[in-house]
């Protein structure tokens, strides 16, 4: 600054105003400091705003030519504040991320007070390991037409099957659903409307929740849950139904677990057969327990699904849930898995 006002418009005078300007936006520290050395530098007092305000003590024809120096000056001065400003700026925002971060990793001394049910657990790890082998998973009501739970799986109505699995029946007294309905007793259902909605090559696996009328005891409850299996191919054998309950099986129990499987009965498979498992490790010594039934998919049924069983064969597999569960933990009682108590599934080794 200086006395005399036409002083402030030489050039060297405004050459120095912007690089003292420059210095001290750059030596300011924070927003602050910016604060106070923009009104040292931009304000109404300062060198650059003076130099204009002395514009009009210049004859005409100069005005101009200091006009436009001026001008260029106080560019640089904003120029040089804004620079600064947008570095204080990203400064600031920054720490205050780092100050108010919040880790959400870290560890809580809050007690861990529940667990997902073992069963859904089971139920997801088996869709993950036939998904893991190009399966779908399917799925079926559990509310059903009787058709898809009886007849069309071959069991006719006269069938000493129908009784033997008898289920809990909701009579279509109105004739809104043209049969009876009943709760699904067993997840072969899912074969018949994954047949229905789908053309062969088909892979699927479809664990659910099924229903008998069946008392509660130590090995029985009147709901549980089974995984269904269905494969239609060209050219499906026993030998593909062998390899896949073998690796599920591996999957399931250990590398070590075997199959077996001997003939059995079942209205929609033809042949048919139970699977069991090999235990070394059984409380009550080595053993084959039974884990499922099997067998290739019944011509009829195919037919009742539109699928020709000239061109097209397949295996099914059904087993329970809850079974497995109960002979890869040791559980002797099944009631301990739906009384829900907290401490039953901490003190399982219950791989999420
Ligand atoms: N649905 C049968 C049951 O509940 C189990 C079963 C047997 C399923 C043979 C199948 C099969 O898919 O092929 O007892």
């Amino acid at each position: 600054m200086t006395d005399n006002p036409a002083s402030a418009l030489e050039q060297d005078q405004l050459d120095a105003a912007v690089s003292a300007a420059e210095k001290a936006f750059e030596s300011a520290a924070d927003l602050n400091e910016l604060a106070t050395a923009k009104t040292a530098h931009l304000g109404d007092k300062s060198p650059v705003l003076l130099a204009r305000r002395a514009i009009g003590s210049l004859p005409g024809k100069e005005r101009a030519d200091a006009g436009k120096r001026v001008n260029v000056a106080k560019q640089a001065v904003t120029a040089a504040y804004e620079a600064r400003r947008s570095v204080l700026e990203a400064e600031e925002a920054e720490r205050i991320l780092r100050e108010e971060t919040v880790d959400v990793t870290a560890r809580t001394p809050r007690r861990r007070t529940g667990s997902r049910h073992p069963v859904n657990v089971q139920m997801d790890r088996i869709a993950d390991l036939f998904a893991a082998m190009g399966f779908t998973v399917g799925d079926g009501p559990e509310i059903e037409l009787e058709w898809f739970n009886f007849d069309a799986l071959n069991i006719h109505p006269d069938h000493p099957a129908r009784t033997m699995m008898d289920t809990f029946h909701i009579a279509d007294t109105n004739g809104e659903f043209g049969s009876n309905l009943v709760l699904r007793t067993h997840t072969s259902t899912v074969q018949i409307h994954t047949m229905l909605n789908q053309q062969p090559p088909i892979y699927t696996v479809a664990p659910g929740r099924v229903y008998r009328t069946d008392e509660v005891d130590s090995t029985h409850s009147p709901v549980f849950h089974q995984t269904e299996g269905l494969v239609v191919d060209k050219g499906i054998t026993m030998a593909d139904l062998r390899g896949t309950l073998d690796h599920f099986a591996k999957a399931l129990f250990g590398a070590e677990a075997q199959t077996r499987l001997r003939p059995s009965y079942f209205p929609f498979t033809e042949p048919s057969a139970e699977v069991d498992v090999w235990f070394a490790e059984h409380k009550d010594g080595p053993r084959w327990i039974e884990w499922g039934g099997c067998g290739m998919v019944n011509p009829r049924v195919l037919r009742a699904c539109g699928i020709d069983p000239e061109v097209y064969s397949g295996f099914a597999f059904g087993m329970g849930v809850e079974r497995a569960l109960m002979l890869r933990h040791g559980i002797t009682d099944l009631r301990d898995i739906i009384d829900g108590d907290v401490r039953f599934p901490a003190g399982l080794r219950v791989e999420e």
